[in-house]
């Protein structure tokens, strides 16, 4: 099956000072949906935004919202993010101590259930949980800040989990997080990931319409190619 590769940027590079205005501006430049990082302090060693910002900036914006949990616990909050406005949720492997519930949790809410994995965690304890995920996110950097180094041995990780989605029957779409640019673009495309997420390649240079525009077609020809 061929899935179409699509582009997320992460409000978190954005200016805060003008949310609305970069998320406009990311829409523009036919990005596919907001990718929107929540951290506290405690799971990873930064602190964003929660609920508030996403509540705030559902009626000005016609993308959906792919929200990336890097908090800890998880469950408590969950239908807070769905009032708010949230379409997809990622959750991390890591900061789930019953994933599976949290899972559940999440579709129960109407939201798209997704799993996040750190770098240094392996594919294969998802196994279990893969049938009931719409995505899985592959961090390529450790999360809690933008402009990051890729790590390099996500590859393999993208390709494993195009394999297992082969051999399982299953149909989950892999998603890609952290040093997303011109230079790694085609690399994670080639390996299997469809779904891009992108920070300071978009926001960082102060012209997010043209950034996203340009990673967009990079992203396509790479899909095309491979
Ligand atoms: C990091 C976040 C990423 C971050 C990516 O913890 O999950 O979404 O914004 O930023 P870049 O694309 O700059 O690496
Ligand atoms: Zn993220």
């Amino acid at each position: 099956m061929t899935r179409r590769t699509l582009i997320a940027p992460s409000l978190l590079a954005a200016d805060f000072a003008r949310p609305r205005e970069e998320a406009a501006a990311a829409e523009a430049a036919g990005a596919d949906w907001l990718h929107l990082d929540v951290m506290d302090g405690h799971f990873v060693p930064n602190i964003s935004f929660g609920p508030l910002l996403i509540r705030a900036l559902r009626p000005h914006c016609r993308l959906p919202f792919d929200v990336h949990l890097m908090i800890a616990p998880v469950d408590p909050y969950i239908a807070a993010f769905a009032e708010a406005g949230a379409n997809w949720m990622s959750v991390h492997y890591e900061a789930c101590r019953h994933l599976h519930r949290s899972l559940e949790l999440i579709a129960h809410h109407g939201m798209k259930p997704g799993v996040v994995i750190n770098p240094a965690t392996p594919v294969e304890v998802i196994v279990p949980i893969l049938s009931m995920v719409h995505h899985v996110l592959v961090m390529s950097v450790n999360p809690g800040f933008g402009g990051q180094s890729f790590i390099p041995f996500s590859l393999t990780k993208i390709q494993r989990l195009k394999e297992l989605r082969h051999e399982l029957g299953l149909s989950y779409r892999i998603e890609v997080d952290g040093g997303i640019a011109h230079d790694t673009i085609a690399l994670v495309v080639e390996a299997g990931a469809e779904l891009l997420v992108a920070g300071n390649a978009v926001f960082g240079a102060g012209n997010p319409e043209r950034d996203a525009r340009s990673l967009l077609r990079a992203a396509r020809d790479a899909s095309a190619l491979s």
